[in-house]
């Protein structure tokens, strides 16, 4: 089992408790943080996987795997995280990359939720993304703003819309709408080693929005999510102060004690990337996690120098 964070506050955990749950992408960066947290709750997991030989590696021996939709169903969850999906940014959005990254979000939910409609879940928590604002140089946006344009912003508004659906068997749906996640490797794990090396610097003009999130937070909101029966609809996993590129390479550079006076041109970005340079690094959004802070979630990571020496394993201003 990897190592776990703190574990989720007494309240969560004791709600959480002895709870069939069901996890689709629990191998995955977040997911395989979340399961730990569950064990430790007392929830009884099980994870949907395409590869179990793998997930029993990366997950332990306490997790019951399955590998179908029917097996997943049979476990008659109460609550489901749906976290699965290919990697948005893993590779240049071809035809057949976005065909893989729609069909792996919106037609994997369409499918679990055809099997579990026998027996819906009390709650599901599917993941969504800030790309489903679109992109904006100024505008800032809540949980009550619609979807904006581009690729990214479509899929998250189809893959929420198939999660909504299970409003109609009668389950609580939240969609949580998550940002960059800091934590241990993902994003800053392949901004590190050019960073390290001095090589880092802005993206394009670097005045872009970056949404960021601490993955303590993003695992703290779900925990939230699970087990408070007044949450419901979209919310926003992101930190209370999102910054601009340029501000995030800054505080990069600074947490690493490195320069960062290589700007990255945007053409070269364009060139080798197409659309998804534009809507993933040169472009961003002002998002705003209203719906948390009204429910007086207490963000463990509000500050992104802290967030980012955490994540990186260092303290703050430590050399
Ligand atoms: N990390 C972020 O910064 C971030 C930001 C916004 C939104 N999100 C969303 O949050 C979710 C979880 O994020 P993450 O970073 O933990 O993702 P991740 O590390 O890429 O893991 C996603 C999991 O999805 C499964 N998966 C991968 N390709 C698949 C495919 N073609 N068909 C079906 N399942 C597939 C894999 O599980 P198996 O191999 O076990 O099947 C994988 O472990 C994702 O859907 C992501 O889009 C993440």
């Amino acid at each position: 089992m990897l190592e776990s964070n703190p574990g989720f506050a007494p309240e969560i955990a004791t709600h959480l408790s002895k709870v069939p749950i069901l996890v689709t992408g629990g191998t995955g960066f977040i997911g395989s943080r979340l399961l730990p947290m569950l064990e430790q709750a007392g929830a009884e997991m099980t994870v949907l996987t395409r590869d179990p030989g793998r997930a029993r590696r990366v997950l332990g021996e306490s997790v019951r795997l399955v590998t179908d939709l029917p097996s997943a169903a049979a476990t008659n969850p109460r609550a489901v995280v749906n976290l699965a999906g290919a990697g948005i940014a893993d590779r240049p959005w071809t035809e057949g990359r976005r065909r893989l990254l729609l069909d792996s979000r919106v037609a994997l939910t369409r499918g679990l939720r055809d099997a579990l409609k026998g027996s819906p879940p009390d709650v599901i928590v599917s993941a969504s993304a800030v790309g489903y604002y679109g992109t904006h140089a100024d505008q800032t946006f809540t949980e009550d703003d619609g979807p904006g344009s581009g690729f990214a912003a479509d899929l998250c508004r189809q893959w929420e819309q198939e999660a909504e659906a299970f409003a109609d068997l009668g389950s609580r749906v939240l969609r949580l709408r998550i940002g960059l996640v800091l934590g241990p490797g993902g994003l800053l794990g392949r901004m590190k080693l050019p960073f390290s090396l001095g090589l880092g610097g802005r993206i394009g003009h670097g005045r872009q929005w970056m949404s960021w999130v601490h993955l303590d937070d993003v695992l703290g909101l779900i925990g939230r999510c699970l087990a408070d029966d007044a949450m419901t609809g979209a919310v926003n996993a992101t930190a209370p102060e999102p910054v601009t590129n340029a501000d995030f390479t800054a505080t990069l550079g600074k947490v690493l004690h490195r320069p960062t006076i290589f700007p990255v041109p945007a053409f070269v970005l364009r060139t080798l990337l197409g659309d998804m340079a534009e809507e993933l690094l040169l472009s961003g959004a002002r998002v705003l996690p209203q719906r948390a802070l009204d429910s007086g979630y207490a963000f463990a990571w509000p500050a992104l120098e802290a967030a980012m020496a955490a994540a990186l394993g260092r303290s703050a201003g430590q050399p």
